[in-house]
């Protein structure tokens, strides 16, 4: 079935100037990302602190663009109702993170936000076996979380396609994290992601708009 899919491009505020936050979403949102991508790491799960609940609060008044929030931690389960309550629109947790990840699913979405699986490189995707619907999104990482900056791994490009045929006619998105710059996400388009986080690739050289628009008319699939 031929479907078209939207190309959204979500950079991620891991590499903006944290000191003047608030301007930099302001920034990416007027440069064109259709989604405001949030890395939360505990110094656990991941080997990195990033941010909290408080700053996603004090980023919503900023934008109107969804803010999709990627849970770094673990547990996630005690903190998922402080990022819904924040203002976070979707919430992403990692398969990884607990042994319950239906439940996890089924609350995110009683709190009335689209609910996301990550997967980290090691991970099969028949973690999402049993779990596919009640998914708005799958995230692949195509690094191992904690750090932007590195560099894409290739293996990750068969996970996409897999998922990808996964999710068949179901209206899920496939996002990739982690070393998105426009080479990689021509593969990762083509593999079959529609969704593309970039903190480096976007914010490289304050050229904002331009970074955003190479990132998408690398992914957007001939029409
Ligand atoms: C990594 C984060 C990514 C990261 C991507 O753990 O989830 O969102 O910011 O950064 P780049 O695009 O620099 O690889
Ligand atoms: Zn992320």
């Amino acid at each position: 079935m031929a479907t078209t899919r939207n190309t959204l491009i979500a950079p991620s505020i891991l590499s903006a100037d944290f000191a003047r936050l608030g301007e930099e979403v302001r920034a990416i949102d007027q440069a064109g990302g259709d989604w405001i991508h949030v890395d939360v790491m505990d110094g656990h799960f991941v080997p990195n602190i990033t941010i909290g609940p408080g700053v996603v609060k004090a980023i919503r008044p900023h934008t109107q663009k969804p803010l999709d929030v990627h849970l770094m931690i673990a547990p996630a389960d005690p903190f998922i109702a402080a990022f819904a309550d924040a203002g976070s629109d979707s919430i992403t947790v990692h398969a990884e993170v607990g042994p319950h990840l239906d439940r996890t699913l089924q609350l995110i979405r009683h709190l009335g936000k689209k609910a996301g699986v990550s997967l980290t490189p090691q991970t099969s995707e028949g973690a999402l076996a049993y779990v596919m619907d009640r998914l708005d999104l799958i995230l692949v990482m195509t690094v191992n979380p904690g750090f932007g900056g590195q560099a894409f791994i290739p293996a990750m490009v068969e996970k996409i396609a897999r998922v990808r045929a996964m999710i068949g006619s179901r209206p899920i998105q496939l996002e990739v994290d982690g070393g998105v710059a426009p080479d990689t996400a021509a593969l990762c388009a083509k593999a079959g992601a529609n969704v593309f986080v970039a903190g480096s690739a976007v914010f490289k050289d304050g050229k904002y708009a331009a970074n955003i628009a190479a990132i998408r008319a690398a992914a957007t699939p001939p029409q």
